[in-house]
């Protein structure tokens, strides 16, 4: 490909592709889409209508052989991404993937090896990574700000409920996960940010992991107001999921991660839910949209612990502590979905390919995140006992 040319991207799945729209105006010239795939000639025919003279496939295969198509952005049902991603590689294609990379532990390693093979560039779109406060605390924690860390929180809690089931009363793709699958079934919002505070799978490593999950209630009741009381969704056994999952995971180096994840029960809008404690600093994500998120910084924060120490505003320290891509990027990130971060995963994917550089969210980052969906359902299975996470880069640090 001519280095001058812009990347040509395929969307795969074309209603969660709509959002990076903004996203893919702000980088024209470096990357245009030229190519939508999805089943539904409905979602093919709005974006023709959109975008006159894109190119549309119905059937993936179809899509893998256009040799006019550099890279695909998977945004389709979950399960499909692992399976997807390892034929665009194996067809030449540079892969940006949605979350999360893989539901089995065999896809992960599959897609491990295919990535080592073809050489082509795979990035995981973990856009919460990418979000103002995520960045600048990841721009401390690299900085030392605090100090040893020891102890982090991640959580997704977001009423998804509205979202499986058809109008006709089937279940959708995600209605049909909660069915068949109890444990933490969307590990990367709240493990990736986290993940990379604490330099997992560069100087540390995930070990080992456990999953206890809550009782089912809140399907059952949602399909009672929403399909009456005779939908089968209404008994208990229909579900396999239960509300609210809390994982447990050790690091190599013994930091402690909590991680919750929660898209059923009833709650105002406010899905995410950070800590990050150190020996030298504390940092607690904002509770609700409108407040500031929290630091305390020891000897520069006022008072001391643990008597009289107060939390301050993070953004207190912006003019230090704003990462770069914050710095250079804000006016433009902003724009974009996911407060920036839709923005961020398509400028880094499209930076890697152009350099053939590793992307910073790459394969092994990918896996090591996802992995935790099949390993919770082992967990639960298990009465909550403890299982290994596997090194997927095989005791290479340097990667
Ligand atoms: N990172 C984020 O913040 C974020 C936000 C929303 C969704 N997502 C992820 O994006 C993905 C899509 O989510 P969604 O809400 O758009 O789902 P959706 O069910 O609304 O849309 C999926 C689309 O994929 C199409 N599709 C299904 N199978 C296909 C196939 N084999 N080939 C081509 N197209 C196919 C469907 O027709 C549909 O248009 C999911 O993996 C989800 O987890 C991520």
């Amino acid at each position: 490909m001519n280095a001058q040319q812009p990347i040509r991207l395929a969307v795969v799945g074309g209603r969660r592709g709509g959002s990076f729209r903004l996203a893919l105006q702000s980088l024209a010239e470096r990357l245009t889409l030229t190519t939508i795939c999805d089943l539904s000639e409905e979602v093919l025919a709005q974006w023709r209508a959109d975008h006159p003279g894109i190119q549309t496939y119905s059937r993936y295969e179809d899509l893998l052989d256009d040799a006019a198509v550099d890279a695909v952005l998977l945004a389709t049902p979950m399960y499909l991404h692992a399976g997807q991603a390892v034929q665009a590689l194996r067809a030449g294609k540079h892969v940006l993937s949605e979350v999360i990379a893989a539901t089995t532990l065999d896809e992960c390693w599959e897609l491990v090896e295919t990535v080592e093979q073809t050489g082509r560039t795979y990035m995981l779109a973990e856009n919460y990574c990418y979000m103002r406060p995520n960045r600048m605390v990841l721009n401390m924690a690299q900085q030392g700000v605090f100090g040893e860390i020891t102890f982090a929180e991640g959580g997704y809690i977001h009423d998804c409920r509205y979202l499986i089931f058809n109008a006709d009363g089937s279940t959708t793709w995600r209605g049909e996960m909660r069915r068949i699958f109890n444990g933490n079934g969307y590990p990367t919002h709240s493990l990736g940010p986290v993940a990379q505070w604490l330099g997992i799978n560069r100087g540390d490593r995930l070990v080992s992991t456990a999953t206890w999950v809550s009782k089912a209630c809140a399907a059952q009741l949602y399909a009672r107001d929403h399909l009456g009381p005779d939908h089968p969704a209404t008994e208990d056994r229909y579900w396999q999921l239960g509300d609210s999952a809390t994982t447990l995971i050790q690091t190599a180096k013994g930091a402690l991660i909590v991680l919750r994840m929660d898209s059923n029960s009833a709650r105002p809008h406010n899905m995410t839910h950070y800590t990050l404690q150190g020996t030298q600093a504390a940092y607690l994500s904002a509770r609700h949209h409108k407040e500031d998120p929290l630091i305390w910084i020891d000897g520069r924060s006022p008072g001391a612990s643990p008597g009289d120490a107060e939390w301050e505003s993070l953004w207190n320290y912006s003019d230090e502590y704003e990462h770069p891509d914050w710095r250079e990027w804000r006016a433009v990130a902003q724009k974009a979905g996911h407060g920036g971060g839709d923005f961020f995963v398509l400028r880094d994917f499209v930076q890697a390919i152009e350099t053939g550089s590793p992307p910073p969210i790459d394969v092994y980052d990918a896996v090591t995140w996802s992995v935790i969906m099949p390993l919770s359902a082992q967990s639960v299975a298990q009465g909550g006992a403890p299982v290994a996470v596997p090194d997927f880069r095989r005791g290479n640090r340097s990667l």
